[in-house]
């Protein structure tokens, strides 16, 4: 083999190893921009403790930007199996508080123990179920799962399937 031919062979040799190496980084680099930033994946899901909630207490919460209610149901408001949330002896009632005419963010009204929507007066009773005004279905329940008195919203579980198949 000629000294020509030797250096021909070796310069192949070298571009094609920085076309493999370059290939490879470019695949990285892409894994890259398709996968989730850190920051979404941190707000995929979301805890809250259950355990300090009194009788009767509504929060609002956020979850991926959206309002959640959670309202710990009290004795006078009456069960609801086909919505309510069991954890341990109480029932709480969870939903993404975004009216589900148009969107807006229904009120809750302790004493009168409704959501009011004050876009086109909808109302929705203390299970999220809608009773009056141009809302045609109760509130939404955002994926959950329950954790002893943890509630996780953005994950699936038997207890949501459950709620989902029923509400
Ligand atoms: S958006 Fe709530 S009643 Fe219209």
């Amino acid at each position: 083999m000629s000294v020509k031919q030797e250096r021909r062979d070796f310069i192949g040799l070298a571009f094609g190893a920085v076309a493999a190496v370059g290939g490879a980084l470019s695949l990285v680099a892409v894994k890259k921009t398709w996968d989730p930033l850190p920051s979404v994946k941190a707000g995929a899901t979301s805890s809250f403790d259950l355990s300090p909630m009194q009788d009767g207490e509504m929060r609002q919460v956020v979850w991926r930007k959206q309002p959640i209610f959670i309202l710990k149901k009290d004795p006078s408001m009456p069960p609801n199996d086909k919505r309510d949330v069991v954890v341990g002896d109480a029932r709480f009632m969870i939903a993404i508080g975004l009216c589900t005419h148009l969107g807006c963010i229904p009120q809750w009204q302790p004493n009168k123990q409704i959501f009011f929507c004050a876009c086109h007066a909808g109302e929705f009773n203390a299970d999220g179920v809608n009773t009056f005004g141009p809302p045609s279905r109760p509130l939404d329940i955002p994926p959950f799962k329950i954790e002893g008195m943890k509630l996780v919203l953005g994950e699936t579980s038997p207890e949501y399937e459950k709620l989902v198949n029923k509400a």
